[in-house]
């Protein structure tokens, strides 16, 4: 920072005055929208901000008023013997202080020496940034895959946290260092830092200084037909939080929301239960979480992190927090245009999924290999390649956010079919997949009711590995096989095996997984099932079997050749059966 010098004025200097200074101060390497105003002796005698000159223009001032008219003569001011950590503590308490409503306190705090000259000027963000902050006390609120994996990135990186949880199950667990989410070094990393810079409660505890949002935000059946987005879980998250809010605290909402719910929602659900002032009292932020479940830890320091601001305190508070952890911030101009950006990335994802998984459906007519298709038209081509089809597009996000999407530009009564196509369509792979398993099953004499089907990699993903079934089309596609009454048994790599008795499935180890199965589906890309001796594995299976390869893992030869067989994908058959 460069001398203070540069921005200090004595009381007859005139408001015109002060906004010269307020423009020019970052060329000092000052903070801009303020002056200290000082007395014969050099003694602070009060600041004046770009609020305090707007205010004093609008009730009758002039340009060549002096200071003293509009000036602030009790500004938050500390000794240069007070820590960071030491102003931060006593910052609420200041601010309580003075009691005022109306205006934007939050931004500058003035540091002094013993003998009442100013030093510096220190911004609110500067509280936070890490190396000063790891004391202060982040309460994230909901511990599913994001929360829970983002509580435990922060308690790392040296911040007390509270991760917050309403089902007492969870909490029991974490309390005992014990995971429910796979997630690769999330167990060994719980288990260093709970009770220590990690706890773990059922409810808010009063002095948190930052609450990160995290809980659930899903779709229902809405009465027109359509989906939309339940905002049950934040309303509640919300009201809880703002029942807690002190001054000088920060809000960030982590959650995927549809564009405005920051402001018009959570906004007002805080002011409302906290009496508080965003802006004013506190700040907020919309931070979306865009890591991939499987390299959340990875991801969550490594990519880039969007942050909207309610102001640009909120905005670079937060940065200050997230700025050791991740290489880049990319700082938004609102709150919405952040809440977009992270619903553009996951609707655009499943919507190039589609146009793959179309393509299949096609080339299925012509019994054509799509992914040969697909890899001979990206080979050496530079220009946007196509993803791979799959047997449908699963998990908690890129089947909902979609329709979050639609159902903001509903809203706004821009056509959304774009959208509802393309999750149509990655939904309608599950009933492709489903008939073509079929169809070899009846041209073989076999029907679904005497038949034993395997279901192999059940969690949405396999790569990166995840043991996540919610919304998983493996779960979606066998329980289509278990309705028409085949025997449904179940392999997965990491998936918990509770959960998918859950759903009517029999688990079985993959050590005899395939004895006596009529038709193996491989349902996701788990790395492990290249591994897997398939000329054993069609051996060890039924009469005429057969085994679908929704990710392309194996060589068609490999299979026809173990024995007389039919291998299917998701556009191709080849049979050794004569
Ligand atoms: N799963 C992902 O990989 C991912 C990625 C990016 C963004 N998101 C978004 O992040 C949000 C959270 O996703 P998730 O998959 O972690 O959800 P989740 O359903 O797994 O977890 C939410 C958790 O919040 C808890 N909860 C609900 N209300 C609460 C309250 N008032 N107080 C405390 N706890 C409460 C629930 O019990 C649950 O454990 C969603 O908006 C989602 O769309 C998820």
């Amino acid at each position: 920072m460069g001398s203070i010098n540069k921005i200090i004025c004595n009381q007859e200097e005139t408001l015109l005055n002060a906004l010269k200074i307020f423009d020019k101060a970052p060329e000092f390497g000052l903070p801009a929208g303020i002056v200290v105003v000082v007395d014969g002796e050099g003694k602070v005698s009060g600041t004046v901000t770009e609020g305090d000159v707007r205010r004093g223009l609008l009730s009758g001032f002039s340009m060549e008023s002096p200071l003293s008219q509009v000036m602030n003569s009790n500004p938050i001011m500390f000794e240069s013997t007070f820590t960071l950590k030491k102003i931060a503590e006593k910052i609420p308490e200041e601010l309580e202080k003075r009691n005022r409503k109306s205006r934007r306190f939050l931004g500058k705090i003035l540091i002094i020496n013993k003998d009442k000259e100013p030093v510096k000027v220190l911004e609110y963000h500067e509280l936070w940034e890490q190396k000063v902050a790891t004391h202060r006390h982040l309460v994230v609120v909901g511990l599913g895959y994001v929360g829970l994996t983002m509580a435990v990135v922060m308690a790392d990186a040296g911040f007390q946290v509270t991760g917050v949880e309403v089902s007492q199950e969870r909490c029991e667990m974490l309390k005992n260092g014990d995971s429910y989410i796979h997630e690769i070094g999330l167990q060994e990393l719980l288990r260093e830092h709970i009770h220590k810079s990690f706890k773990v409660a059922n409810t808010l505890p009063d002095d948190g200084d930052v609450f990160i949002i995290s809980v659930g935000t899903p779709v229902e059946d809405s009465s027109n037909g359509k989906k939309k987005p339940i905002l049950r879980y934040l309303d509640e998250a919300c009201t809880g939080i703002g029942g807690k809010l002190k001054r000088g605290n920060l809000v960030i909402l982590r959650s995927t929301v549809p564009i405005g719910t920051c402001r018009n929602f959570v906004k007002t659900k805080l002011e409302e239960a906290s009496g508080l002032v965003c802006g004013v009292d506190f700040n907020l932020t919309f931070a979306p979480e865009r890591t991939a479940e499987g390299k959340a830890l990875k991801e969550l320091r490594s990519l880039p992190q969007i942050i909207g601001g309610y102001n640009s305190d909120s905005l670079e508070a937060t940065a200050a927090i997230f700025r050791d952890l991740t290489p880049t911030i990319v700082k938004m101009d609102s709150l919405e245009a952040a809440e977009m950006a992270k619903l553009i990335n996951n609707s655009f994802r499943d919507y190039i999924f589609a146009y793959s998984n179309q393509i299949a459906k096609i080339a299925a007519n012509f019994n054509i290999d799509v992914f040969g298709v697909i890899k001979a038209a990206n080979e050496g081509y530079v220009r946007d390649p196509l993803p791979l089809p799959s047997p449908g597009v699963g998990g908690p996000c890129l089947t909902k956010d979609p329709y979050i999407f639609a159902s903001v530009a509903e809203m706004k009564s821009v056509d959304s079919s774009i959208f509802i196509h393309g999750r149509q369509i990655n939904e309608s792979m599950h009933n492709h997949v489903f008939e073509r398993v079929n169809s070899q099953l009846t041209q073989l004499g076999k029907n679904l009711s005497n038949s034993r089907i395997l279901l192999a990699g059940l969690a949405f993903k396999g790569n990166p590995e995840t043991g996540d079934i919610r919304n998983s089309s493996a779960v979606k596609i066998g329980l289509m096989f278990l309705q028409k009454g085949a025997t449904v048994t179940a392999y997965d790599p990491v998936a918990d095996v509770e959960e998918i008795k859950e759903y009517g499935f029999t688990p079985v180890p993959l050590s005899n997984a395939f004895t006596g199965v009529d038709a193996v589906l491989f349902l996701n890309n788990h790395k492990s099932f290249e591994k897997i001796d398939m000329f054993k594995a069609v051996r060890e299976m039924n009469e005429k079997p057969i085994v679908f390869d929704g990710w392309n893992a194996f060589r068609t030869e490999d299979i026809v050749a173990a024995r007389a067989s039919v291998y299917l994908n998701l556009s191709f058959v080849k049979s050794s059966l004569s």
